[in-house]
């Protein structure tokens, strides 16, 4: 269905007005991955910060996480489903290939008036989501618009790799976007900036399930459907595209570091976190942390610690809040705003 898209093109701010987000009940601990794979809780905690990370149920399907974070934004943003006019889910998990996860997410919805598509950027998915978003919004073409990130990485791991099956979980986080016209509005995104080197897409990747390697009888024992990943090498890109993502986005906002009240990175390792910190000249106190509780849900990570940290009051309106991200691609991606 066509939504009624505002006739005037002229650019507006454009805000978050309600977060929202959920986590499947299943606690998978470090322990408990210890007694089927050859790893342990210190080594996990002390290399990634990752205590423990949640796991949907075989009939929840990322769909349904997104779903689920959708309505508790829609509730936080005072709208219903009929509001929305553009619908986008970051995933490298969709229910299927196709339709979209957003679609889906549609029809769970009812959001019978939104245009609906799906954004691949792996752990950048939701802050590349959201400038998209906001492209539509300030250039008037939507007026409300549903962003979600929203992952079932359970079901890309191979539980016998411990080299990756102890990074990742379940989750989804989803926030409600409008354009408005007032000059401060709270929840403006300031700025935002996006990255992609696809010459090191191989190192870190789901290598096959897609046209290029499709499952066969003869190749599924060596699971390629399932993340592979170039640890060390990752982190080093990590950590040196999200500092110059950030810095980027802050020179554009027309601010320093030392403006930021919170940093909300992407949530993969404490050591990126730090590390990133410490070279942007943030506290470290300055650096929302959730990590621990869900381990890397890539594109949901953002979205999930942005509602975290709104309910739980850590972060307050005026502030200025800087998103990170990095993900497979490599893509990155960094937004500022004020709360
Ligand atoms: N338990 C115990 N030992 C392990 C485990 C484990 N779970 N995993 C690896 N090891 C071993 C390795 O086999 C290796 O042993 P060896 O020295 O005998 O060969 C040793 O630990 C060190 O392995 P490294 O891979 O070098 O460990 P590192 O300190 O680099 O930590 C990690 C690995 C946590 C994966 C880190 O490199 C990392 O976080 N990388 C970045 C991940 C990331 O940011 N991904 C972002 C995006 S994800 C996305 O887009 C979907």
């Amino acid at each position: 269905m066509q939504s009624k898209a505002k006739k005037s093109l002229t650019p507006c701010t454009c805000s978050i007005i309600g977060t929202g987000s959920y986590t499947p009940e299943r606690v998978l601990t470090n322990d408990d991955l210890s007694k089927f794979v050859d790893t342990s809780d210190e080594w996990i905690t002390t290399r990634t910060g990752i205590k423990e990370r949640r796991i949907a149920a075989s009939d929840e399907a990322t769909s349904d996480l997104a779903t689920n974070a959708a309505l508790k934004a829609l509730e936080a943003a005072g709208l219903t489903p009929k509001d929305i006019d553009l619908i986008i889910v970051a995933t490298v998990t969709p229910d299927m290939f196709f339709p979209s996860t957003a679609c889906i997410v549609q029809k769970k919805l009812g959001a019978s008036h939104a245009v609906c598509f799906d954004i691949s950027a792996a752990c950048s998915g939701f802050l590349y989501a959201l400038t998209v978003a906001r492209q539509f919004l300030n250039s008037g073409a939507r007026q409300t618009a549903l962003v979600i990130g929203a992952e079932k990485l359970s079901s890309l791991i191979n539980w016998n790799d411990r080299n990756t099956c102890v990074l990742f979980g379940d989750g989804a986080g989803a926030v409600v976007m409008q354009s408005s016209d007032a000059a401060k509005a709270p929840g403006r995104v300031l700025s935002s900036v996006m990255g992609s080197d696809g010459s090191l897409v191989d190192l870190l990747k789901v290598p096959g399930g897609g046209s290029a390697c499709p499952v066969t009888p003869e190749n599924a024992a060596s699971r390629p459907n399932t993340i592979h990943m170039e640890g060390r090498e990752t982190f080093k890109h990590a950590v040196t595209r999200m500092c110059a993502a950030a810095e980027e986005a802050l020179s554009i906002a027309g601010l320093t570091a030392a403006d930021v009240a919170m940093v909300i990175p992407h949530q993969a390792n404490a050591r990126i976190i730090s590390a990133i910190a410490e070279r942007l000249g943030v506290p470290e106190e300055k650096t929302f942390i959730n990590l621990h509780k869900y381990g890397n849900t890539s594109a949901a990570t953002i979205p999930v610690a942005l509602d975290e940290a709104h309910r739980s009051g850590a972060i307050k309106p005026d502030d200025v809040l800087l998103m990170v991200a990095f993900g497979g691609g490599f893509t990155w991606a960094s937004t500022v705003m004020v709360w």
